[in-house]
């Protein structure tokens, strides 16, 4: 049986299609407090919530549908959440500061038997939760889209994610791989520095874990621009898409942008729901 969250319903009945799980009814409502309520209309004793982190609300609500599932009798919970929000406060930058991504995690370990996470801005995270968890790697799933393309090369905005496109550089089958520098001075405002790769007349797949403002996709590709590039495809994982993050990378240029359905977005168009299949 699969439990959808409220934000990751398409991919959770993606899943299901592919497994040949049945997928649970789930009630969201919310109180004229704003408090959160759900309602899981059946579970089996082995059930799988899948649900992303992609706000405050939603911590909330998997915390219910954990809850919620165990109090209707499964004996074992697996806890999919394809974007693991906070992940990327790892750590405590700062004196007084909290390790968000710590802190969600052992509230989220104490309704589930397992944790299912996809592409992690750093895989470490998983060692947070106190059960065995599992970061699953997509990446490979975004060459899917692409076209044929010229001369590729396959670049990160920086060098934290150059794994990541090197495996996209893999699974399309050719071309080079390499990444730029990035210094980030605020929360939407970063500087890029362009490596010496050769980018004129090429097509261009930059690859990252997760596009959240829009800042790095949008500098990057003001340089790729500057500097003659031919196609410019902008790929990640989790489409987060926050704010203006779209129209800003419209405007830088962008035509092609391609996400992952871990984060329900029109620029989904890869689901990862094969990959987590293979998981369960
Ligand atoms: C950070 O290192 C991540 O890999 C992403 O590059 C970053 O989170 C993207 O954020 P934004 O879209 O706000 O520039």
């Amino acid at each position: 049986m699969i439990v959808p969250g409220s934000a990751t319903q398409v991919l959770a009945t993606e899943l299901a299609a592919t497994t040949g799980d049945d997928i649970a009814n789930v009630t969201f409502k919310t109180f004229p407090d704003g408090e959160r309520y759900v309602q899981v209309d059946d579970v089996a004793d082995h059930t799988v919530i899948v649900s992303s982190t992609v706000s405050d609300g939603a911590h909330i609500e998997l915390l219910q549908l954990q809850d919620a599932v165990r109090e209707a009798g499964a004996s074992e919970i697996t806890t999919v959440i394809p974007y693991l929000g906070y992940a990327r406060q790892d750590t405590a930058f700062e004196a007084g500061e909290p390790v968000s991504a710590r802190a969600m995690a052992r509230a989220l370990s104490t309704g589930t038997d397992r944790v299912i996470t996809v592409n992690p801005h750093e895989v470490a995270v998983c060692d947070f939760f106190d059960v065995p968890t599992t970061a699953v790697d997509a990446a490979g799933q975004l060459a899917e889209p692409l076209p044929t393309l010229s001369d590729p090369l396959f670049l990160a905005p920086d060098a934290g994610a150059t794994a990541l496109a090197q495996t996209v550089r893999d699974a399309y089958g050719e071309g080079e791989t390499d990444h730029f520098e990035k210094t980030r001075h605020s929360g939407d405002t970063v500087e890029i520095e362009p490596s010496d790769a050769t980018v004129a007349d090429r097509d261009i797949v930059l690859v990252d874990d997760i596009i959240a403002t829009g800042s790095t996709m949008s500098e990057s590709v003001a340089v790729l621009t500057e500097r003659g590039a031919a196609e410019i495809y902008v790929s990640c994982i989790h489409p987060l898409l926050a704010r203006n993050a779209y129209t800003k990378l419209v405007q830088a240029g962008v035509t092609h942008i391609y996400g992952t359905d871990t984060i329900e977005r029109p620029v989904s168009a890869v689901s990862v729901a094969p990959t987590l299949a293979a998981e369960i």
